[in-house]
């Protein structure tokens, strides 16, 4: 058993293999954590790891491929989970959020065509079980919009929003989701127009609200930023800086709380080559005036 892991070192999972959930997120469901990311090797969009500390990963499943089941869903979708030319579309920033009236794990994300990111959609998919084979129900620009990096979150009263960068990653936008996570309800929100925010990540402290999001520099990391706000929907602060200019060389992925501890869970992207990225885990901490920051630690101990 490990005890730890090295912050931009190689992960192994539990079989030995490197772990490939990039741009990911992580579910606590009954006695496990699930980690959801990106894994482009092979047939593979989305892979599911399983842990119960955070350090040690067991792989469960591929569970979104080019072969997986879709289904025609009540709103209008593109179905294609690969090219006419039988090339890959590019599936990016997964997230699930386990929906309690439905009974359903609904997984939010980023499709694009693989060759260039012209199609700016979200696409969503469904399964009984957090690890088992996702349906995928397909891709659509929300209201029309263009949709890029995105996140998804939870508040405590189960309502679920989906945040995505629009008009080619200007602004970005709040969508409340419907009851049973399958669609948008609402824009509630188009924050910081013309400030190019990627890669969201939310939490809540108490009644406040946080969200970290990158500068858009394709690949490479940049200045981090965080905003707060009392509600989701309501008015959010200007944006503040968070770590250093390339936030310790890396992009956010999602925000994670254990045992009372925030960590900011990030990507370490390797742009020259895309499956040697690796992954950083930080502490968030916070002044008494309730700023948060964070420094750098080799080592990621829960
Ligand atoms: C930055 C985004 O945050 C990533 O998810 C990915 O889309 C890259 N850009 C592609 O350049």
């Amino acid at each position: 058993m490990q005890k730890e892991l090295q912050n931009g070192a190689i992960w192994l999972d539990t079989n030995g293999n490197v772990i490939h959930a990039h741009g990911g997120y992580i579910l606590e469901w009954k006695d496990f954590y699930y980690w959801y990311g990106e894994n482009r090797l092979g047939d593979n969009y989305i892979s599911c790891y399983r842990s119960h500390d955070l350090i040690n990963w067991e792989f469960r499943n591929n569970v979104l491929t080019t072969r997986s089941a879709t289904k025609i869903h009540r709103v209008r979708t593109d179905l294609k989970l690969s090219n006419e030319d039988g090339s890959k579309v590019n599936i990016e920033r997964p997230k699930v959020l386990y929906n309690e009236k439905t009974g359903k794990f609904v997984m939010w994300m980023h499709m694009e065509n693989g060759k260039d990111y012209s199609a700016a959609a979200c696409a969503i998919a469904i399964c009984d079980t957090p690890d088992g084979n996702f349906t995928y129900l397909g891709s659509f620009r929300p209201y029309g919009y263009m949709s890029r990096d995105c996140t998804l979150f939870k508040d405590v009263d189960n309502t679920a929003y989906f945040v995505s960068a629009a008009r080619d990653n200007a602004d970005l936008h709040i969508y409340r989701l419907s009851e049973d996570y399958l669609n948008v309800d609402a824009l509630v929100n188009r924050l910081w127009q013309g400030e190019y925010r990627e890669a969201p990540a939310i939490m809540r402290k108490g009644g406040t609200y946080y969200m970290f999001s990158s500068y858009c520099t394709g690949w490479d990391p940049n200045q981090c930023k965080f905003a707060v706000s009392d509600s989701m929907e309501g008015r959010w602060s200007i944006l503040h800086k968070i770590g250093d200019s390339t936030t310790y060389q890396t992009q956010p992925a999602f925000i994670f709380k254990k045992s009372g501890q925030y960590y900011y869970f990030a990507d370490r992207w390797n742009g020259k080559d895309y499956h040697d990225s690796r992954y950083v885990v930080l502490p968030i901490h916070f002044k008494s005036s309730g700023r948060p920051y964070m420094d750098y630690e080799e080592y990621f101990r829960p």
